[in-house]
C-alpha cells in the first residue's frame, strides 16, 4: 500500500458517499437473508446480484484473488472468510463485510448479525464491538491523530473485558478499498498521522471474546481466533468535513431489516 494519503475533493467525496449508499443498500438485503438454514454461499449471491443490478462492482471478488464479494465471519471467524455451503444456524454471529465501487470510488463495511436468538455472551460481544465503532468515529476529528481513533476504540473494548486483534486494521479508502493510513483499533494517543479534513477512512474494529490472538488458515484468507471463540466486526467508511467525521456509510437500511432484533 503507497503510503500516501488522498485528501478528498468533495466532489470526490460525494462519489464516495454514493459508493457508500449503495453498499449500505447491498447490506440491508443480506440482512433480509441472515437466519437459520440460510447459506453463507446463498448471501454472497444475493449480495454480488444486488450489486451488479445497481450499477456497482463488487470489490471484494476478485481482490488479491479473494474469491467472492463478501467477508462471511461466522462466529470465530474474524475477517476474510470465504462464503461456502455452511448454513446459518440458531446462535450463530456472522459478520458480513463487504466493499461496493462505484464511478470509481468505494464504499467499505461490516456489520455483524445475530442468526435467531443468540446468547447474553455474544450479544454484548456485539453491542460492544459496535459501540467502540462509534467511540472511534467520535475520535476522528481534527486536531486529533489517527492513535486517538485506535486508543479509544481499545480503551473502550479492553475496559469491558474484550480483546482487540492487532494483525487487522482499518484503512484509508477511495479510489483504492485499501489506501493510507492504517488505523489500527490499539494504539497510543497522539501518536500516528494527524487527521484532516478530506481524509475517507475505514474505521473497524474487530473485538474478540477470548484471547486477542488470531490464526490465517491454509487457504491465506480466513483469519479466526486462535481459541476459537467468537469475534465481532463492525465497520463503517466516514469523511473528515468540516473538523468531524461524517459516516458515509449506514446501518439503516439493517435497522429497518432486523426491526427489534437489531444489535
Ligand atoms: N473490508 C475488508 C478489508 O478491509 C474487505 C476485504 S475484501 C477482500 O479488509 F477481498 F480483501 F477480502
Ligand atoms: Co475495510
Amino acid at each position: 500500500m503507497s503510503s500516501t494519503i488522498y485528501l478528498k475533493t468533495s466532489e470526490e467525496i460525494e462519489l464516495i458517499r454514493k459508493a457508500c449508499a449503495l453498499t449500505s443498500l447491498t447490506l440491508g438485503e443480506i440482512a433480509k437473508w441472515v437466519k437459520p438454514g440460510v447459506t453463507t454461499q446463498k448471501i454472497d449471491t444475493i449480495a454480488r446480484e444486488f450489486i451488479l443490478d445497481n450499477g456497482g462492482r463488487p470489490a471484494c471478488l476478485g481482490y488479491g484473488g479473494f474469491p467472492a464479494s463478501v467477508c462471511m465471519e461466522v462466529n470465530e471467524i474474524v475477517v476474510h472468510g470465504f462464503p461456502s455451503n455452511y448454513a446459518l444456524r440458531e446462535g450463530d454471529i456472522i459478520g458480513t463485510d463487504l466493499v461496493v465501487e462505484l464511478n470509481g470510488m468505494n464504499g467499505d463495511m461490516c456489520y455483524t448479525f445475530p442468526v435467531g436468538e443468540i446468547s447474553d455472551e455474544l450479544y454484548n460481544l456485539c453491542r460492544t464491538t459496535k459501540e467502540s465503532l462509534f467511540v472511534g468515529i467520535e475520535a476522528c476529528k481534527e486536531g486529533n491523530r489517527i492513535g486517538d481513533i485506535s486508543n479509544a476504540v481499545q480503551r473502550y473494548c479492553q475496559s469491558r473485558g474484550y480483546t482487540v486483534v492487532q494483525e487487522m486494521c482499518g484503512h484509508g479508502i477511495g479510489r483504492d478499498m485499501h489506501e493510507a493510513p492504517e488505523i489500527p483499533n490499539y494504539g497510543r494517543r497522539s501518536t500516528g498521522p494527524m487527521i484532516r479534513n478530506g481524509m475517507t477512512l475505514c474505521i473497524e474494529p474487530m473485538i474478540n471474546l477470548g484471547s486477542r490472538h488470531i490464526v490465517i488458515e491454509r487457504d491465506g484468507w480466513t483469519c479466526r481466533t486462535r481459541d476459537r471463540k467468537a469475534s465481532a466486526h463492525y465497520e463503517h467508511t466516514v469523511a473528515v468535513v468540516d473538523g468531524k467525521a461524517e459516516i458515509l456509510t449506514s446501518f439503516e437500511p439493517v435497522y429497518q431489516v432486523l426491526q427489534d432484533r437489531f444489535i
